[in-house]
């Protein structure tokens, strides 16, 4: 099984660019199947997710072309299956975006029901919800979801939740379906938007991305495009809190400043100086400045990002004075902080609300990923932790971070990827 080894101690510094944004590439991937013309996709991220779900479409028959590891030239004109295998289910949720699309484009779908994963059950009754909202009949058989949509019309749906995946799924299907449809209660992350973007430089007509309320005026078929994914703000913030982990001096570059306001926002109170340019950030800790505790509450976008909510918990297990978690999001995404404990971190959770007790320093440790944010977070707060701290389930990682130890590296992290005990001791002896 593969592994991170990190000598940690290092105080973080230079330069890192931000890569496309995996949760607009996905959607984007798939929704690009709608037409049968040829779309052209820059800066998409060269993550597993992304492979995956471009074997997917690939499975059911899509033309995909890699012109090289950031551009994709997809087409579905060749698409001759709307039945998704569950391998693909299996190593990714977001495969559900094919219901959306193939919905839209040949009115019936047969896609794995997706299951939970380590950070909640993951239901998606809202989005089908949505999708009955526009006369498409679903039905849960044999672990999948069965869409008719022949009797497809325009419709209204309020989600009862702020979904993301629900937003982007039935905006999808919208798009393609005769009469105007109107989503409310809508999620508003910068990829909700980005997949409207793209599909509305495909021809439809999208409006209110970005807001509570979204307006759908359905189209009869979608045309080829060029379109280039936004940077990852999740990526940029995760780099972010590493200066802070590591008491560094890290500027992220060719990000969307807008997008990270509320992790800005955060790294400040902690007492880190940012620095704001047209489309970079620099986060640094200014010499002798003792970190400070903070209260954050995870919510949809505007507020603070729950993929950017091990980040910060990992830096605050260091910073002093009590902190305060509120998890709102999800229902189980606190399993890091038990690694953390095992470096020596004071925390305590009561459902929802995590407390963290500062610490003068951690210990290093073996501790697991449970999730790609977490697995992350911990390496990061392993590199700002004097000692050899080895992180386990790395393909956690790989999954939404391209080149993360390359990256890490260059910044100055000593960190490698190893998979025997035999390379773990020659990467002691190398960096003792
Ligand atoms: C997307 O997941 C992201 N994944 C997640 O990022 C991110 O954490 C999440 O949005 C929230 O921002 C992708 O974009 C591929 P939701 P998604 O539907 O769409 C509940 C990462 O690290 N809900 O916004 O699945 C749900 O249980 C990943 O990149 C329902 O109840 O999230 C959760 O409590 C992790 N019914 C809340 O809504 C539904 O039908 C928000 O989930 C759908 C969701």
């Amino acid at each position: 099984m593969k592994q991170y080894i990190i000598k940690g101690g290092t105080r973080l510094s230079g330069e890192v660019e931000i890569g496309g944004a995996k949760n607009a590439a996905l959607p984007i991937i798939t929704a690009a199947i709608m037409t049968d013309e040829t779309v052209l996709l820059n800066n998409i991220p060269d993550v597993n997710d992304v492979n995956v779900l471009l074997d997917a479409i690939a499975s059911i028959g899509a033309r995909v072309q890699r012109v090289d590891r950031h551009t994709v030239r997809i087409s579905g004109k060749s698409i001759n299956s709307s039945k998704v295998e569950y391998e693909y289910m299996r190593k990714i949720r977001a495969s559900y975006y094919l219901l959306g699309a193939l919905l839209g484009k040949v009115k019936k779908a047969e896609v794995p029901l997706p299951g939970g994963c380590n950070i909640g059950s993951r239901p998606i009754d809202l989005h089908l919800k949505g999708f009955n909202a526009l006369g498409i009949d679903t039905e849960i058989k044999g672990g999948d979801v069965i869409g008719d949509a022949r009797a497809l019309e325009g419709g209204r749906v309020y989600f009862d939740t702020v979904s993301v995946g629900a937003t982007i799924n039935v905006m999808m299907t919208a798009a393609l379906t005769d009469g105007v449809s109107v989503l409310e209660n809508v999620a508003k992350e910068p990829h909700v938007v980005d997949v409207a973007n793209f599909l509305n430089s495909m021809g439809a007509k999208i409006r209110g991305a970005g807001t509570d309320n979204i307006r759908i005026t359905g189209v009869k078929r979608l045309h080829g495009c060029e379109y280039s994914v936004i940077p990852d703000q999740i990526e940029a913030g995760t780099y972010m809190f590493a200066a802070a982990a590591t008491k560094g001096d890290i500027t992220v570059t060719n990000v969307i400043t807008k997008h990270l306001e509320a992790t800005i926002s955060k790294l400040v109170d902690i007492g880190c100086s940012v620095d704001v340019f047209d489309d970079s950030v620099r986060v640094y800790v200014k010499e002798g400045k003792e970190l400070t505790s903070t209260h954050v509450k995870t919510l949809p976008y505007p507020g603070f990002p729950t993929d950017m909510q091990p980040q910060i918990g990992c830096v605050l297990a260091v910073c002093k004075g009590v902190s305060q978690i509120k998890e709102s999001v999800f229902e189980n995404r606190f399993k890091y902080l038990d690694e953390l404990k095992r470096m020596g971190a004071t925390v305590s959770v009561e459902g929802q609300v995590a407390t963290i007790e500062g610490v003068e320093k951690l210990s290093p440790a073996t501790i697991n990923a449970h999730d790609l944010r977490a697995g992350a977070a911990l390496c990061c707060i392993a590199i700002g932790t004097s000692g050899y701290t080895i992180v386990e389930d790395i393909e956690y990682i790989k999954r939404g971070y391209e080149r993360f130890d390359e990256k890490l590296r260059g910044l100055g992290a000593i960190i490698k990827e190893v998979d025997s005990e035999r390379d773990i001791q020659k990467f002691k002896l190398r960096n003792a």
